[in-house]
């Protein structure tokens, strides 16, 4: 028996479940929607055009769908007088939020409101998830495609272009496909490989022998490195990702915040990986004295 590989027993599975974790958050509705990559506030969508909206309609030639719809909007929100109050989403047929997962995103509605004022504090306000796409390997999130199908749906006559979406999002995003798709496959080996190294572990604490213990040292590592690359690019993708929906989404009122439940999760399972890999380190070179121990340290009493 050999007691100590029950802790390297103990990381991997850990670790094994969180990757799991990672990788199957927010995959269906009710189970971890808040460990998002990353979520897009879309609540005040389109607030620039509503504020000007009387002003342009009138002396503005357009006279399309989305000014009369906004004149529409606009007049019934006077009648409310809670203009500030009210998700412009809402009005369009849009969720306040979508949070892209690795294998899909969900959307729905901050409550109570969706933007804090002097009764409402930030913290208190939380996401009422409504529904999640379907679960899709290699699934790339493009809010583009999204809103505009919601806009289709809601029978809204808006197009996301008059919205004035700017292209410098969807370019931006674009950059980014590779490292969304690598992301998965990457989480996947990751399972595998941490899987197999929970397996050699298991094994290890009946079959003793610096065989095996070098064998988990080198699981361990090729583990630790792949979750570690697949963190390091899902760090990239959401740091990335909401910088650009930020500096271009600023102007029409959408931004976009960083999964930071999800980076965590995701950094301590690499954590867990690097710390059953140094347990195995710390076993190999135990192992070395053990099995040629003996003699050694009896000369080396020796000598002493
Ligand atoms: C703050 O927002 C909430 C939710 O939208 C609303 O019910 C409340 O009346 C607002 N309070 C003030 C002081 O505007
Ligand atoms: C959503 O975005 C709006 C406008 O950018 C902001 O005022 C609001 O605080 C955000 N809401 C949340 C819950 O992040
Ligand atoms: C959340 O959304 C559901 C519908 O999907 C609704 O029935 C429920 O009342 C909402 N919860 C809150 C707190 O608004
Ligand atoms: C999601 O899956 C269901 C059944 O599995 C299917 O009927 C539906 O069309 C799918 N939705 C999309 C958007 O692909």
């Amino acid at each position: 028996m050999r007691l100590l590989a029950i802790l390297p027993v103990a990381l991997s599975a850990a670790a094994l479940i969180l990757s799991f974790l990672c990788l199957f958050a927010g995959s269906k509705k009710g189970f971890m929607e808040d460990y998002a990559v990353i979520t897009l506030n879309s609540s005040q969508i389109g607030q620039s055009l509503f504020d000007d909206g009387d002003s342009s309609s009138s002396n503005s030639d357009s006279d399309n769908a989305l000014t009369s719809f906004i004149h529409n909007v606009t007049s019934s929100i006077e009648d409310e007088i809670e203009d500030t109050l009210t998700s412009f989403a809402k009005d369009l047929g849009l969720h306040d939020f979508y949070s892209a997962h690795l294998l899909d995103f969900c959307e729905g509605y901050y409550v109570p409101g969706p933007v804090p004022n002097a009764t409402l504090d930030s913290s208190d306000i939380s996401q009422n998830v409504t529904s999640c796409s379907n679960r899709t390997a290699m699934y790339t999130f493009d809010p583009k495609e999204v809103l505009q199908k919601e806009l289709n749906k809601s029978g809204v006559d808006v197009n996301l272009d008059e919205l004035n979406w700017p292209e410098d999002i969807n370019d931006g995003l674009q950059a980014l496909e590779a490292a969304s798709n690598a992301t998965f496959v990457l989480y996947c080996i990751a399972i595998a490989l941490i899987a197999i190294a929970f397996l050699t572990a298991l094994v290890a604490i009946f079959l003793e022998g610096r065989l095996w213990s070098f064998v988990n040292v080198m699981m361990d590592w090729l583990a630790f490195l792949v979750i570690g690359i697949a963190s390091a690019i899902a760090t990239a993708f959401a740091v990335k990702a909401s910088e650009v929906i930020n500096k271009y989404g600023n102007d029409i009122g959408v931004s976009a915040t960083k999964g930071s439940k999800f980076l965590v999760l995701t950094w301590v399972a690499t954590g867990l990986m690097l710390v059953a890999s140094i347990v195995w380190c710390f076993d190999c070179i135990q192992g070395r004295r053990r099995y040629r121990g003996p003699s050694r340290s009896y000369a080396g009493d020796k000598l002493r």
